[in-house]
């Protein structure tokens, strides 16, 4: 694919649709073994994961359920610093086994606050599933149990994925160009 421009920015090709289509059946299959008789409540979140998890959720077998929320930063006091909070999650959690889903973890800071958070709803169990993962930029310990992809520590686009609100209806995946 020919490199795109998103305001003032060149983008490259990275992930082609088929290669992110063929590893999301991958994704799902190994989600089917681990959950088999169970009923997963796959949590997307909001925008960057409404593509990645509306994929992922088709191509299952095992009977699961799926809900989206969106998670608002804001500076708390001083003790407390960032706070993050789900804006629209109104599932009953506990006992329920749980896939968080999300576009990409970069710093994993985002996730390291949140599912604390998810914790104290007592879910039986509690998974990550992330399309992108960017090892080298990860400072949180996070267990990230489906990763799509390990990339490196470029920003990407695409796919549900944006550069300041454009680029996510982009079937592709694509990457900040070096010669931009
Ligand atoms: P952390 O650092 O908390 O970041 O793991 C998670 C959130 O930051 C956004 N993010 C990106 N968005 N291209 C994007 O379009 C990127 O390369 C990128 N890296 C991080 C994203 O919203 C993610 O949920
Ligand atoms: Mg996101």
């Amino acid at each position: 694919m020919a490199p795109i421009k998103l305001h003032d920015k060149t983008f490259d090709s990275y992930l082609s649709e088929d290669t992110i289509q063929t590893r999301i059946r991958e994704l799902a299959a190994q989600i089917d073994r681990d959950y088999a008789g169970k009923r997963p409540l796959f949590i997307g979140i909001l925008n960057g994961a409404f593509m990645f998890a509306a994929d992922l959720f088709k191509n299952l077998t095992v009977e699961a359920e799926v809900s989206f929320i969106k998670l608002a930063s804001y500076s708390g006091t001083k003790s407390t610093g960032r706070v993050i909070t789900a804006i629209g999650l109104d599932q009953d959690l506990i006992g329920r086994d749980v896939i968080v889903v999300e576009d990409i973890v970069d710093t994993g800071k985002t996730l390291a606050e949140f599912l604390p958070q998810l914790q104290h709803n007592q879910p039986a169990s509690l998974r990550i599933a992330t399309l992108l993962h960017k090892p080298e930029a990860t400072q949180f310990d996070l267990t990230l149990d489906y990763v799509g992809f390990a990339i490196p520590n470029k920003f990407v686009v695409g796919y549900g994925l944006d550069y300041d609100g454009i680029g996510r209806n982009l079937r592709e995946i694509y990457q900040l160009s070096e010669n931009a």
